[in-house]
């Protein structure tokens, strides 16, 4: 169903920041930056092996990041995982059983397509699939 781990979404509530940690501590490569409004938020790539840490501050307190982190403080976001072909991905993890919050596939970075799937039936862990613009 799923190819790898594409990578660990990280809330934040300074970016910058953040990217200092990741970069100079942890010895990370920033990949890629991008406001994505779809979402309501300014998101960092982080290259590690052939995955990525993907770091999220909120453009607003309204946003979804933007109540997590008032919810929950900075932190672990979400998990996910790739995809050659989310509509049939997505599919088959409804027709197993899992509840999709995302009815169909939206535009995530990097022109990829990503959907999330609910906590609630996913052990708690709030879990997107993602199938990147290119591959
Ligand atoms: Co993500």
């Amino acid at each position: 169903m799923f190819g790898r781990i594409d990578h660990v979404g990280v809330a934040v509530e300074d970016l910058d920041q953040a990217v200092v940690l990741y970069t100079e501590r942890f010895g990370m490569t920033e990949q890629h930056r991008e406001t994505v409004e779809e979402f309501g938020v300014e998101a960092v790539l982080l290259e590690v092996g052939e995955g990525h840490v993907e770091l999220l501050e909120p453009l607003s307190e309204e946003s979804a990041i933007g109540r997590f982190l008032a919810r929950n403080g900075p932190g672990v976001h979400h998990v996910a995982y790739q995809t050659d072909d989310i509509d049939a991905t997505l599919e088959r993890v409804r027709t197993a059983g899992v509840e999709a919050i995302d009815e169909q596939p939206r535009t995530g970075i990097r022109g990829s397509r990503v959907a999330f799937l609910h906590p609630r039936s996913t052990g708690g862990v709030l879990t997107e699939i993602v199938e990147p613009a290119a591959h």
